[in-house]
């Protein structure tokens, strides 16, 4: 057998692969519950994840990450499109109409970290109940060795087994985030998706969360695909970013090379809400105006267009196309080879001249 190539640090072998993946919800209206129209929260996206990689999804709310996930871990059918997952053999395999075995066993390989760690537990259940459920539901562990496992999980994740019969409102918000953390690891996926698993922490407590997560990973080989709606929080976690507008993926690339040289505009902006360490560069940044577009109802051409400073008259009538324009770099925008957009220089790099 051939070993997986190494490719900038990390494994080339791809673990998840989706394509072109479209989730298209049903507006439903009046008595009848007639179908009016779809929110069309996700709409051909593609992007696959390394073994051992972490891709960041970033963008605004409403842009369809969540949904991106949930689709990504079969909580959701997707409309469309392909969900491959790496199985024991090295295959990719789609879990679309996989049989409902084969699907769970797959399904193993995949958890979810949620947002919010007040709502996402259950207020009802102890410690020990929410991490040891999905080993119950995937018969895993039963009896002593449930007990065993629920013991290794917590200590895994920084907490007290002896809190193990504890109710979550007991714990504090990092802390309650650790729980579902250990409810993740349960399965002993391969995968997991982190949606904004800090956004409602407190600052002091992030980076707590962040460098735990970062040494499971390393522990543990896991791949993240981890979403935020805020590029500073994948700085410092992602090998590569996805940036996401109203249901498709408007550039992607190294996180270095989408900081330093970001080639959409939209990256632009949101980079523009980077806090930047030096001082002459706070000010004179471009800011992002407007909301975002809705979804059920997009502007056509480039869905950024009414927003974008330097939109022209075909950006408002054709889709631009999906174009690699550096070694691993690529973006959706008709003017990508032509402006000069502005990054964040990282620590390290020589300032840039005007
Ligand atoms: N179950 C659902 N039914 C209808 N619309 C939904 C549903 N889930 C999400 N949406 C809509 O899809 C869009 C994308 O949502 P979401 O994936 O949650 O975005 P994000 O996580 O980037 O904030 C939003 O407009 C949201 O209102
Ligand atoms: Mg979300």
């Amino acid at each position: 057998m051939m070993s997986p190539s190494v490719e900038n640090g990390y494994s080339t072998d791809v673990l998840l692969r989706v394509s072109d993946l479209k989730k298209h919800f049903p507006i439903e209206r009046g008595f009848l519950r007639r179908v009016v129209g779809h929110v069309q929260a996700v709409d051909g996206v593609t992007f696959s994840i390394r073994r051992g990689e972490t891709l960041g999804l970033v963008g605004e709310s409403g842009s369809g990450k969540t949904t991106v996930g949930r689709c990504v871990i079969r909580a959701i059918e997707p409309t469309s499109g392909k969900v491959e997952f790496q199985n024991e053999d090295g295959q990719l395999v789609d879990l679309i109409g996989l049989e409902k075995s084969s699907l769970r066993h797959l399904r193993r390989s995949a958890s979810m970290i949620f947002q919010d760690p007040y709502a996402s537990l259950d207020p009802r259940w102890t410690v020990k109940d929410i991490v040891a459920e999905p080993l119950r539901l995937s018969s895993m562990a039963s009896g002593k060795q449930l007990d065993e496992e629920v013991v290794r999980l917590l200590k895994t994740v920084g907490l007290e087994p002896k809190h193990m019969l504890r109710y979550p409102h007991s714990f504090s918000g990092g802390q309650r985030q650790r729980i579902g953390i250990a409810r993740a690891l349960s399965t002993r996926p391969r995968l997991i998706v982190a949606d904004e698993p800090v956004s409602a922490l407190d600052v002091s407590i992030q980076a707590q969360i962040l460098n735990l997560l970062q040494d499971l990973k390393v522990q543990f080989g896991l791949s993240y695909l981890f979403i935020a709606h805020d590029l500073s929080v994948v700085e410092f976690i992602a090998e590569r970013v996805a940036v996401m507008y109203v249901g498709r993926i408007v550039e992607m690339a190294q996180t270095r090379s989408l900081f330093t040289q970001p080639r959409h505009p939209y990256t632009e902006a949101l980079l523009a809400a980077v806090p930047k360490p030096d001082p002459d560069l706070r000010g004179k940044r471009v800011s992002l105006s407007g909301e975002i577009a809705n979804p059920a109802a997009p502007p056509p051409g480039c869905h950024f267009h009414p927003r974008c400073r330097y939109a022209q008259a075909i950006c408002k009538r054709e889709v631009p196309g999906w174009e690699e324009i550096a070694p691993d770099h690529f973006v959706a925008c008709h003017f990508a080879r032509e402006l000069t957009l502005q990054g964040v220089p990282r620590s390290g790099d020589a300032p840039a001249r005007d």
